[in-house]
């Protein structure tokens, strides 16, 4: 006889449904499980033998065949742990093999019969919901998978023998409780920055377009800073997206708790990050930083710093909003719809471009340094902007500065303005101006006539590619929305055309 468990494989963030099969049989003393399964699958074999044994059930004397189908379908990770051992149990009647038909379930068994986290947890539930079907997990992981549906019937057990128990009648187990919902709170404010008057407004126009931004300056200027209060003026994740968030924090490990939050994701990797952990993949396939900042802002500081290659990585997520990671057998893709803020010093000593400083290398020090960035993933950074030294005077005797919660409110104005003009529009998927088709920003950012001369000359002086010169219109659109304009004029193409020369500027100073 064959006993049979629903469980689930991961392609990105999708739950792929997976059958383990599970036949007890005469034949020589043994177990084995086929089916294209990783290191981790094939270890079970010990964690299952030992569970069940802790939980006072001994194996058959007889082969054991588990296959986990479809067998084509590359499977990976430890979730495989308990479904295997329910489907032992039903396939020896220690538990009704009926009862479980209605559930998908995962977990990773520990040798004393325990139930162990895994991760994927909130998408196997969605995935499960979505077919009418109920979810066993780990106990650790309840609080997310009742994320997934009120009335949405899941099993958190703790032990083998807990599960066991529920199915015999003797002990019920309760359904879990959604964790609570963590909000926006408590971030750092814009108001602590002292001066910087034309970062704080490029920072602005970023949020409110979601364009990817570079600012270059000497040391102790407060680049940092400026980053860090960028989720303070970002609107909350919507409804969709905090979904599509939290699948991918579920995926990767990392939705602690299974407390959600609508706060925008913002990620900051160190800059000895590898490829694979910026945009993903590794031995075991999981999202990358690119990956995690999915509907937020992906921090990389001292930009230079990073691995050419691993720059270079980010040049297809930040065209097409997913980073596809090819595997020997198969591949894999995680959403990535990233801002991308990165901080750099203009050259090695910090200081180039400063008044009445001058590099002890010269030249060198700066186009060395600088050269590190190739010229395509430049090419993708709208906004270019310099944050010079604080003055004293900004220092000591500021003007009062504004606080976040004021620009946080003309952020999700003009994040407004542009939603409901993708919604009219019929490009739904799309919610700001950075991510817009380049057909569709040539219908909504179309220049007056003065405004057209000042884009076709700047185009020729200063060799625009085409990315450059939609780009730039998407920055004028942001800029007029942060208006409530409803066309764009030449004003928006001057300031949105100065973000992309500043670096140049830099250079000639330099
Ligand atoms: N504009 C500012 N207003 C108030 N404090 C500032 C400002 N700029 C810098 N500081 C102070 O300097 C410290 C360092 O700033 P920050 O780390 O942002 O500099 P940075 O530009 O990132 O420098 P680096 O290039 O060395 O990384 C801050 O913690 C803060 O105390
Ligand atoms: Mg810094």
């Amino acid at each position: 006889m064959v006993a049979r468990v629903r469980t689930v494989a991961f392609q990105g963030i999708e739950a792929v449904p997976v059958d383990v099969q599970v036949m007890i049989a005469p034949g020589k003393v043994n177990m084995h499980i086929v089916g294209l399964g990783d290191k981790a699958v094939a270890e079970s074999r010990e964690r299952v033998q030992a569970a069940l044994h802790a939980s006072g059930l001994s194996m058959p004397s007889k082969k054991v065949t588990v296959n986990l189908a479809p067998a084509d379908l590359p499977k990976e990770g430890s979730h495989y742990d308990l479904p295997i051992a329910l489907g032992l149990m039903a396939a020896l009647g220690a538990i009704p093999g009926d009862m479980l038909a209605g559930y998908v379930v995962l977990g990773e068994l520990s040798l004393d019969g325990t139930i162990a986290a895994v991760a994927g947890a909130l998408p196997a539930a969605i995935g499960a919901n979505a077919e009418g079907k109920g979810l066993i997990c780990p106990f650790a992981c309840g609080p997310e998978a009742a994320w997934a549906g009120k009335d949405f019937d899941i099993l958190a057990p703790r032990s083998l023998i807990a599960i066991a128990n529920h199915f015999r009648g003797t002990q019920v187990l309760s359904r879990p409780e959604a964790g609570i919902h963590a909000s926006a709170r408590d971030l750092p404010d814009l108001a602590d920055i002292k001066g910087q008057e034309t970062a704080k407004r490029a920072l602005e126009v970023a949020a409110a377009g979601g364009h990817n931004m570079l600012m270059i300056g000497p040391p102790g200027s407060g680049k940092s800073m400026l980053a860090q209060r960028l989720p303070s003026i970002l609107p909350p994740l919507a409804p969709r997206e905090l979904l599509e968030v939290s699948m991918i924090a579920s995926v990767a490990g990392e939705l602690g708790e299974g407390k959600l939050t609508d706060r925008r994701p913002f990620r900051a990797p160190h800059h000895s990050a590898s490829m694979a952990a910026l945009v993903g993949g590794g031995l075991r396939v999981r999202p990358g930083e690119a990956s995690l900042a999915h509907h937020g802002v992906l921090f990389l500081d001292e930009f230079p710093e990073f691995s050419p290659q691993a720059l270079d990585a980010l040049r297809q997520p930040l065209e097409t909003g997913d980073c596809m990671i090819d595997r020997a057998n198969h591949r894999v893709t995680y959403p990535a719809r990233i801002q991308l803020v990165a901080a750099m010093n203009p050259c090695r000593c910090g200081m180039a471009g400063e008044p009445g400083y001058r590099c002890l290398r010269g030249d060198r020090c700066r186009t060395d340094y600088q050269a590190r960035i190739s010229g395509p993933l430049l090419d993708r950074i709208d906004l270019r902007i310099e944050v010079p030294a604080v003055s004293a005077s900004d220092l000591i005797r500021p003007d009062r500065a504004e606080k976040s919660a004021d620009v946080a409110l003309r952020v999700a104005r003009a994040r407004t303005t542009q939603r409901e003009r993708f919604e009219r529009l019929g490009a739904t998927s799309v919610t700001t101006n950075a991510h817009c088709s380049p057909s569709v920003i040539e219908e909504i950012a179309m220049p007056d006539e003065s405004g057209l001369s000042l884009l076709r000359d700047a185009s020729e002086k200063l060799g625009f590619s085409a990315r450059a010169y939609h780009r730039v219109l998407k920055v004028a659109r942001t800029l007029a929305d942060l208006e409530a304009s409803e066309t764009v004029g030449r004003i928006h193409l001057a300031e949105a055309i100065s973000y992309r020369m500043s670096s140049e500027r830099m250079a000639q100073a330099a």
